[in-house]
């Protein structure tokens, strides 16, 4: 049996596909009234925010019954403006996820070198990464081993981390996606946070950054994504080029 599988399909269906016995779930949801990732049906794209949100609920709530009593959960997600307001997705989603049942642990701050200009507010250069825990005490390796190219030297354990944002996206000219995050982020995460042939669960793939970290890290793992066409091939391009082998991977 493979240990690293896909499922094109929405995460919203992730029971029908028996997934199981996860450790850690890792994901950055698609933004809310913001992109297009030409997959119909897809989340967060021409619908209302409580609609969205409630999507959303589905896929949180079938990662806690999908995950071991001690299982993690990881949200990257951030603030969005709105009508000359600032939405606060992260506190939504904190609401949903308690009521659910996880407990909210952490909040963690991705420190970009590069930040997103905005027209009417300042300069946007961190990202919020959300942690919550299904059990009451979280465990977690306290010390590990990363450069910080900002603090020019090697923290241990802080909740902010200075990792580059990776311009221009992954693939080729015609196959790009426009919201990744950088693999050694997430190989940090799975470092504190799962052990070797830990299940790691990514219900929003994208261009499987969350894959191709488990394949270097040796972690188990599921993922969905609901663009069957463009990012399928994505995510083997991408596979293919950080120098891991595709045919590992069951494609369902
Ligand atoms: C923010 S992106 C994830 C990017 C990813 N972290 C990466 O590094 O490439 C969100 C992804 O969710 C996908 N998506 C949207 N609705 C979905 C659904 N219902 N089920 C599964 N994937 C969905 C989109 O196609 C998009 O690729």
């Amino acid at each position: 049996m493979s240990q690293y599988k896909i499922f094109f399909d929405t995460s919203e269906n992730m029971k029908k596909h028996k997934v199981k016995d996860v450790k850690l779930m890792i994901t950055s949801p698609p933004y809310w009234d913001l992109k297009d990732y030409e997959a119909e049906n897809q989340i967060g794209y021409n619908e209302d925010y409580d609609t969205y949100l409630n999507r959303l609920y589905k896929v949180w709530k079938n990662t806690f019954d999908v995950m071991q009593k001690d299982g993690v959960a990881i949200i990257n997600i951030n603030t969005k403006s709105f009508k000359s307001s600032l939405k606060l997705l992260p506190n939504d989603f904190i609401k949903q996820m308690q009521k659910i049942g996880f407990y909210f642990k952490d909040v963690h701050y991705w420190h970009k070198s590069s930040g997103i200009p905005a027209k009417n507010n300042l300069k946007d250069n961190f990202e919020y990464f959300l942690i919550f825990s299904k059990s009451k005490n979280i465990n977690f390796k306290k010390e590990i081993d990363f450069f910080d190219y900002k603090l020019n030297s090697r923290p241990s354990r802080s909740n902010i981390w200075n990792v580059n944002k990776k311009f221009g996206s992954v693939g080729k000219k015609f196959m790009i996606h426009p919201a990744i995050f950088p693999v050694n982020y997430i190989s940090r995460m799975l470092e504190i946070f799962t052990n070797v042939n830990d299940l790691v669960l990514e219900p929003f793939m994208g261009s499987g950054t969350t894959l191709i970290s488990c394949m270097q890290n040796n972690r188990k793992f599921v993922g969905f994504e609901l663009n069957n066409k463009e990012y399928k091939e994505l995510i083997k391009e991408n596979v293919k080029s950080h120098d891991l082998d595709f045919s590992l991977v069951k494609v369902n």
